[in-house]
């Protein structure tokens, strides 16, 4: 049966430290260049509504780089739902390619890509989630610090996709979560319900930055106006004025703080120059990761032999 990962419920703890150990393989063959032609001969389809710069990349190259190809559709060459049903794009589409990425701005669009296509679906960023990102942000704090189990991640910010997906890491992953974020911009209620009751004691949310960030192992952070909220960004420079990362809150953060933003970024609003640019920030080694973690995922759920053998 095909596999999806339209969320990261979709994945077992064992499977996402199986993915994790497996990119960290696979990004050390990069630097000897020993190649791994795992999907020689497969095509990844790779459905855009919003801009990308390092999904795009990252999803495009990794194939390449496992041997197949891939084809970008851009917003205007398929327009998702409206020339014609999602539903009936995801069935084309399963007769030609091995594999779906979508970005989209309903999360809706990726279930029902998912639903029905027969070839495997990766969520590449929707409104609701991040998969991918938070995927990468754990391999690399696995990287610098050995696990994530045990560690407090700090996010201030918006209550947004990138939170909805930390929040499901950290049940399954066993490290706390405290979100500082305005009031009235919280996460998915039903979301978090779900993660507290999975995971008793490790999810804080308050209005409080100092509160939060308090002795933190890891800060993050995201833009205050995510992609299709463009119209709010105004307002939300406002709402989110306090709701930024500086000197002062890397001070109140664990003397070996690890700063981490998904990009873009916006320096001076979500996060200042300064930190985005101190040796305690991890930015460009987390954009380095998706690529790899990326090319773990299409490796494994495209049921590749030697992705599956690793860890075995
Ligand atoms: N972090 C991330 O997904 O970047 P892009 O929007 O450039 O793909
Ligand atoms: N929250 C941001 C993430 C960008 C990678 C957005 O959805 O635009």
């Amino acid at each position: 049966m095909k596999r999806d990962l339209v969320t990261l419920r979709d994945l077992s703890r064992e499977e996402i430290l199986h993915l994790v150990s497996l990119a960290r393989r696979l990004k050390a063959d990069v630097r000897v260049r020993r190649p791994h032609p795992w999907l020689h001969g497969r095509t990844l389809a790779m459905i855009f509504e919003k801009p990308s710069l390092r999904t795009r990349v990252t999803f495009e190259t990794g194939m390449y780089q496992l041997g197949g190809g891939a084809i970008y559709l851009a917003p205007s060459d398929i327009q998702l739902g409206t020339r014609e049903p999602v539903a009936d794009i995801a069935a084309n589409l399963s007769r030609w390619v091995n594999l779906i990425v979508a970005r989209t701005f309903s999360h809706d669009s990726v279930v029902e890509l998912a639903r029905n296509s027969t070839v495997p679906v990766i969520n590449g960023l929707s409104d609701l989630y991040h998969p991918c990102q938070v995927l990468a942000d754990v391999m690399t704090l696995t990287e610098i610090r050995g696990a994530v189990y045990g560690l407090k991640v700090a996010f201030v910010g918006d209550g947004n996709n990138m939170v909805h997906s930390w929040l499901l890491a950290a049940a399954k992953l066993g490290f706390d979560f405290c979100l500082a974020c305005p009031k009235g911009y919280e996460p998915d209620p039903d979301i978090v319900a779900e993660v507290m009751a999975a995971a008793p004691g490790r999810i804080t949310i308050t209005d409080d930055v100092m509160e939060a960030t308090r002795g933190a192992d890891v800060l993050y952070t995201d833009v205050w106006t995510s992609m299709g909220q463009e119209e709010e960004a105004d307002r939300r420079r406002k709402v989110f004025a306090r709701y930024q990362i500086n000197a002062e809150v890397v001070a109140n953060a664990d003397k070996d703080v690890i700063v981490m933003h998904c990009l873009p970024a916006h320096r001076g609003e979500e996060i200042t120059a300064e930190v985005i640019d101190c040796p305690r920030s991890v930015i460009l080694q987390q954009a380095e990761n998706r690529l790899h973690i990326q090319k773990a995922i299409m490796a494994w759920i495209e049921g590749a032999e030697e992705a599956r053998l690793v860890n075995a």
